[in-house]
């Protein structure tokens, strides 16, 4: 299992003040330390956590690789196109929302997205697109051509009864299934924490987890390095 740390909440944390701690950097230092697979960020439109002097010291002094969550937009484009993170993840992005509240509907922007997307073609840049576990999501990445689809669990993280839990891993473990079958890697992520990942390691065809709230928030009480390990120990097969 690939375990992705997403750290933009250290950054929330900073922007809180508009100081320098706590430093992003030395999160990602240590998600590092701690042989997770990637850093995940999500560099929005409108900055709220991520700025783009912070991709670039990570690149600069972090050696595992950085999954970048983006906007199909020109302007962020143009900093990933700089950047060239290992992987780039296409997540929908309205500036009201408090986080990322749905997939990316690959269906109804499949000539825009699949245009745009072209640019990373001979980048080595891998394409992941954050989708709904839905079979038409699906099957239009697999057209787009992308190489990863991260499933988005929000809705499975949100459930509160047993029927809808059940009901909502069910479409998670249906759409895990059929991305692997059509050749795709499958990651999932959104809302997964201490608890609601168990359910989730039992889909074997998940192969990625980006995973951020609960871990920093965990952090604030055990020290980020032991929130990090904490999780690898649930996540690791
Ligand atoms: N994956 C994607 C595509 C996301 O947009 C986010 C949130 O930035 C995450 C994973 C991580 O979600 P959480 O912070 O709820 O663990």
């Amino acid at each position: 299992m690939l375990f992705n740390v997403n750290i933009d909440h250290v950054a929330t944390l900073r922007q809180a003040r508009g100081g320098i701690e706590p430093s992003v950097l030395e999160a990602a230092l240590i998600v590092e330390k701690c042989k997770c697979d990637a850093i995940t960020v999500h560099l929005r439109e409108d900055r709220r956590h991520i700025q783009d002097a912070d991709l670039f010291a990570i690149k600069k002094s972090v050696n595992i690789p950085i999954n970048l969550e983006m906007a199909l937009s020109e302007e962020i484009i143009e900093i990933a196109l700089k950047l060239k993170p290992q992987q780039i993840t296409i997540v929908p992005e309205r500036r009201e929302e408090l986080t990322t509240e749905g997939g990316f509907d690959i269906v109804k922007y499949f000539d825009k997205a699949t245009s745009m997307l072209s640019v990373f073609k001979g980048t080595g840049i891998l394409l992941s697109l954050f989708i709904d576990p839905d079979k038409d999501q699906i099957s239009a990445s697999k057209s787009a051509g992308v190489e990863i689809i991260e499933i988005h669990t929000g809705e499975y993280s949100n459930a509160s009864t047993t029927e809808t839990i059940n009901h909502e891993l069910n479409r998670i473990e249906v759409a895990s299934k059929m991305g692997k079958e059509l050749g795709l890697q499958v990651a999932a992520g959104h809302g997964l924490n201490y608890i609601n990942i168990a359910s989730i390691m039992k889909i074997s065809e998940i192969e990625e987890l980006n995973i951020g709230h609960s871990i920093i928030s965990r952090s604030i009480f055990v020290g980020l390095e032991n929130a990090v390990l904490e999780m690898k120990k649930l996540v690791e097969v």
